[in-house]
């Protein structure tokens, strides 16, 4: 199979093809609370001898040997904005192994470091990692491109309080030591290093499955293992599109709030928000979505961050596949509406900031730009779409067929976007042309022939979205969060009135709904119509949680005006130290264009 550009360079990261790669790591960490910092050793096994390059970002390193422990020579560059510094050194021939000594930063942009009021049992400090998508050079150097695989043990040296969770196939041990903990892990699967995930806290389990276990804060273990409940029929619907589920267990960890995503699909140890703990299952697309990139993204991974379409419009594709299979047709419609709503809004906001080229699937991302600056819903919607209008064109019998054949044949691999079109061509022959892929791929916005999105839940919907029946209505009572969210999305803003925002929360409280998207969304209602009573209720929000599908949308939205963005940059000098770095750095960036453009104005 050609895969040609695995042999041309990522640029977001500064190995390069040809070089000795990393096969096996054993990594070796003891945490320090007080000083916010790992003290790590990472030995590391290469495929062959040579000069190599390996990813950095704000590492202290103290001392690199061989397999040996003889000093070798090697050198650090100064550092890129995006890229963080390059390591290169070179592996010895006879035993390729090279061990490194090195600290952590308290900045780490890939580590959140919380005091114990910062977690919800307000008892002990926490830390995670976050790798995707260049994060894991800033707590591990390693040659940080998806492209490059690796399995790994890890020794985690914690409080004796404490668990040290990692991302892997098998614990091996925990023995207590001195009033420490030493857990030891072992990933024999290989993967990419933005995949390498650590958690340290206090941290309680409940079995769901003999294949899944939620982890969580003693306080939420029992609520998360009640709203996950229908992770079983989950994997038996992923499995039967996809094959088997090839990583064991597909266990669950909640993290605390300032989180920044809704999920993340860590092999073996999918970390999620909070606030999918609703009490009423009603956010539980985010497990199907983690739970279908143990295959598309996991197991077939994208070759670099231009591909990223490959994860998530696969993986969003197959969500809505799930949701359809448990929950119904109609369901995954309202789903797949409310996706559009989003991708809409993300269209707008590309072509305020002049990037509208990024509304195309295969739009390059040149290493000056980082990926976390352009993450849209363009990969996840548009890239669903792509892959459904596929499916009409060939019919669900012959596309389910292909999926199997493609995970068959790209398994633990990671490919480029030329790769995926020569298989369907080769695979299903004419359906590049009957969809008009490169409309697509290299088309902005979103083509013509995308297909319909059509459910009775959302003509009702619609119905109230365009007339002003909706504070007398009864038939609104019964709606379901996603019918909420896409009523709140679908109003007019146009001569959005304050009074309409006051009047709809106190008619259906939804400034208090247990869901935490319609709550965002009627905050973003609220803005948008200039009702200052819910101020408040924004600022409160806004210090709750750190999903930053909410922080971004609201943080712009506040913007938009001077008064607003004062208002902003007051709210976010105050609740900005309970932010994960990587939500600090976006409500930054958010910020400084939103003055750039004001102070033009
Ligand atoms: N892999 C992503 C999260 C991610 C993307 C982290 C890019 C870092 C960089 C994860 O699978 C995801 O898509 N999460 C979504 C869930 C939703 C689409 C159901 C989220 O967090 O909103
Ligand atoms: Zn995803």
């Amino acid at each position: 199979m050609r895969n040609e550009r695995l042999f041309e360079k990522d640029p977001h990261s500064y190995y390069r093809p040809g070089q000795p790669r990393m096969k096996h790591l054993r990594w070796e960490v003891e945490v320090d609370f007080a000083g916010r910092r790992l003290s790590c050793l990472a030995v590391i096994d290469f495929d062959g001898g040579g000069e190599t390059n390996l990813d950095l970002r704000n590492l202290e390193i103290t001392g690199i040997t061989d397999g040996d422990d003889q000093p070798l020579t090697y050198q650090v560059s100064l550092s890129h904005p995006v890229l963080g510094e390059c390591l290169t050194l070179t592996v010895p021939d006879g035993k390729p192994q090279v061990k490194i000594h090195y600290w952590t930063s308290p900045q780490a942009s890939g580590l959140q470091w919380l005091t114990p009021e910062q977690t919800q049992g307000k008892r002990h400090s926490y830390l995670f990692s976050q790798g995707e998508p260049l994060h894991a050079r800033s707590y591990l150097p390693c040659q940080d491109t998806p492209g490059v695989r690796f399995t790994f043990n890890a020794c985690l040296t914690v409080p004796e309080a404490l668990r040290g969770l990692m991302a892997a196939n098998e614990h091996v041990s925990r023995e207590i030591k001195d009033g420490l903990a030493v857990e030891m892990w072992r990933m024999t699967k290989p993967i990419p290093s933005y995949l390498f995930t650590l958690v340290i806290g206090d941290i309680a389990s409940r079995d769901i499955t003999n294949r899944c276990r939620v982890y969580a804060e003693p306080e939420l273990v029992d609520a998360a293992a009640a709203e996950f409940a229908d992770v079983g029929e989950m994997m038996v619907a992923a499995e039967k599109l996809f094959g088997m589920y090839d990583w064991g267990r597909f266990d669950l960890n909640m993290m605390p709030s300032s989180f920044p995503y809704g999920g993340m699909e860590n092999p073996c140890f999918t970390c999620l928000t909070p606030t999918l703990v609703v009490g009423d299952r009603s956010m539980v697309n985010v497990i199907a979505h983690e739970l279908a990139h143990s295959w598309t993204g996991n197991l077939v991974t994208n070759a670099t961050w231009t591909d990223f379409w490959l994860n998530e419009g696969w993986t969003n594709y197959v969500e809505w596949r799930i949701c359809e299979e448990l929950y119904g047709r109609d369901a995954m419609m309202l789903q797949a509406a409310l996706l559009q709503r989003e991708l809409d809004r993300d269209f707008r906001d590309l072509a305020a900031r002049g990037m509208h080229q990024y509304t195309a699937l295969g739009s390059y991302v040149p290493g000056t730009l980082d990926p976390d600056d352009i993450f849209t819903r363009v990969p996840y919607c548009k890239g669903a779409q792509f892959l459904m209008k596929v499916e009409e064109a060939v019919s669900r019998e012959r596309f389910d067929a292909f999926i199997r054949k493609y995970i068959e044949t790209f398994r633990f691999t990671s490919i480029t976007t030329a790769t995926f079109l020569d298989f369907v061509a080769a695979e299903l022959p004419g359906a590049l042309e009957a969809v008009k892929s490169w409309r697509w791929i290299g088309g902005l916005g979103l083509p013509e022939n995308a297909p319909k999105i059509e459910s009775p839940l959302i003509v009702e919907v619609e119905r109230y979205a365009e007339t002003d029946g909706i504070l007398a209505s009864d038939e609104a009572r019964g709606w379901s969060s996603n019918q909420w969210l896409l009523y709140l999305e679908l109003v007019p803003r146009d001569g959005l009135k304050s009074e309409f925002a006051e009047e709809l929360d106190r008619a259906f409280a939804l400034s208090t709904k247990a869901n935490a998207d319609v709550r965002f969304a009627f905050l973003l209602l609220a803005i948008e119509a200039g009702y200052a009573g819910a101020n408040d209720a924004v600022a409160n929000f806004l210090s709750k949680v750190g999903r930053l599908k909410y922080l971004q949308p609201l943080y712009r939205e506040m913007s938009k005006t001077m008064a607003g963005l004062a208002w902003a940059q007051n709210v976010f000098a105050r609740v900005r130290s309970g932010y994960h770095p990587i939500a600090t750095a976006q409500v930054e960036r958010i910020l400084g264009e939103a003055e750039k453009r004001l102070a033009k104005i």
